[in-house]
């Protein structure tokens, strides 16, 4: 991992703005311009065509320059967009001192030759060129891109290498959908202060400099009576957002890229990495300015692993605390809420309404086979920690699990360890059945699920289209390079 510097001179920044952020962590100041929409390349005649390079750079973030992994040179990387049927090329060039390669998470396409192959590697200084094609089924939705080379995963992502995957679909056409202000929020905290301690990656790590499109607490408004589209995206290698949005509930209309059936009204929403959401949001209160908070959420019980878990984010008296022994160890700023963003309103309208209906949700058939996966860590002499699927460490030459094509299987998965595991599947999606024995009280699709510690759930997946091998995986991606990994077989 390259050494990150804090670039920044305080002392020398203008303004009183400016100084108030200096310091450490996450101060709560003014909001930056209004959120910035991330270079768009769209499709043209059925064919979204681009260059795309990986590579390090100097990035201003908020008052900062640090130095990342950057597509095109931008954080968060450029908004790619297709439409259903449509062509994907894109001609991608490695310029990072490492190999890497590409993952599209969240599309269902083919997991093998130049298309979503997680075993494909580009070296450094190589070009390979991407192609693949939208199924005219597709769901239409946010799906997410990321580098996905076994070994080198959490470190280009920490450092900074994501973007946005729009597929436009029938949920763009519901027309108090397209009447709403869309908004991307791309969720991504960065290291800037130091290199994290090796410990950190067993709790997974997260960086000191939270940001929403690359930006520290960007504004967004929309007219009084209107409503927003808000299109979020966990990025982060490890934390986990609670958000909640001041005097504003939210109501669901799609996860993981897929539309509910009617939009579920709820005051929060907890996304682990990897998990994508859009929420409405109505513009019906007072003028004002109202922050897009994330709550305090504590992923695990980390002290109970024998106090060996370093502390993953730098706090004044943090250190003194992981040394009592035992206890919980809270992410997310311990116990104050944090400023993600703030909306404002601007201009009136009349009161927009909420759609009463959105897309069917397809009931699923019994399954014709049932699995259970354990998740779960242990000591291995000479390795230190390692983290387990039934038992299993990562193995890229084992396959674990077979499956048939054009059929339907439950998965039970249980956390047996003490800190929470989002789990993510490849290729097909699924639906959640049950938590702990109990019905989920909605429908929808998901690809990345949270397995909280000392939780089953259960999920029904359709195997379709696609032979060939992927992968299941924690999507806290320091637990997946630590082995919480497993391989899958398709099979025609
Ligand atoms: Cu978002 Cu296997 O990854
Ligand atoms: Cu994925
Ligand atoms: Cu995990």
């Amino acid at each position: 991992m390259q050494r990150r510097q804090f670039l920044a001179l305080c002392a020398s920044s203008a303004g009183s703005v400016l100084l108030s952020r200096c310091g450490r962590g996450q101060t709560q100041t003014a909001p930056e311009p209004q959120v910035k929409r991330p270079k768009l390349h769209t499709s043209r005649n059925g064919v979204l065509e681009l260059d795309l390079e990986a590579s390090a750079r100097e990035i201003n973030l908020g008052d900062e320059t640090v130095d990342l992994l950057a597509y095109n040179g931008q954080i968060p990387g450029p908004r790619l967009e297709a439409k259903l049927g449509d062509t994907v090329r894109i001609r991608f060039q490695n310029n990072l001192p490492d190999p890497t390669n590409l993952h599209y998470h969240g599309l269902h396409i083919p997991p093998t030759g130049n298309a979503d192959n997680v075993f494909l590697s580009v070296g450094s200084g190589e070009q390979v060129t991407y192609e693949f094609s939208i199924p005219q089924t597709h769901s239409g939705g946010l799906a997410y891109y990321h580098p996905h080379l076994h070994g080198y995963v959490a470190d280009q992502i920490l450092g900074g290498l994501g973007g946005i995957f729009v597929v436009r679909g029938p949920l763009d056409e519901i027309p108090e959908i397209q009447a709403a202000e869309e908004i991307f929020l791309f969720l991504k905290d960065f290291v800037v202060e130091q290199d994290r301690p090796m410990m950190g990656r067993m709790a997974g790590r997260e960086g000191d400099l939270v940001t929403v499109n690359g930006q520290v607490n960007p504004s967004f408004s929309i007219p009084a009576g209107g409503l927003a589209r808000l299109r979020l995206v966990n990025a982060s290698n490890a934390r986990f957002y609670r958000l909640a949005l001041e005097k504003h509930p939210f109501y669901l209309i799609a996860t993981d890229g897929h539309p509910l059936s009617v939009p579920v009204e709820m005051s929060e929403l907890l996304l682990s990495p990897g998990e994508r959401a859009e929420v409405l949001v109505r513009g019906e209160q007072e003028p004002g300015e109202y922050r897009l908070l994330d709550l305090p959420y504590s992923r695990g019980q980390m002290g109970m692993m024998g106090g060996m878990m370093g502390q993953n984010r730098r706090r004044p008296g943090m250190m003194g605390r992981e040394h009592m022994g035992p206890g919980m160890m809270h992410q997310n700023d311990q116990d104050s809420p944090q400023t993600l963003a703030t909306l404002s309103y601007s201009g009136q309208v009349e009161p927009q309404s909420l759609p009463q209906k959105l897309l069917p949700v397809d009931d699923l058939a019994s399954p014709t086979t049932e699995r259970k996966f354990a998740l779960n860590h242990g000591m291995v002499p000479g390795q230190g920690m390692v983290f387990l699927i039934n038992g299993k460490s990562f193995d890229p030459q084992r396959i674990d699990t077979e499956v048939a094509l054009d059929t339907i299987e439950d998965w039970d998965i249980s956390n047996t360890g003490v800190m929470d595991h989002p789990f993510h599947l490849h290729t097909n999606p699924f639906q959640v059945i049950a938590r702990n024995g109990k019905p989920e009280p909605y429908q929808t699709w998901k690809d990345t699920v949270l397995i909280p510690t000392g939780e089953t759930v259960r999920i029904r997946i359709p195997f379709k289209d696609y032979p060939g091998k992927t992968v299941y995986h924690c999507h806290i991606l320091d637990h997946e390079e630590l082995g919480m990994m497993g391989t899958i077989e398709m099979q025609a």
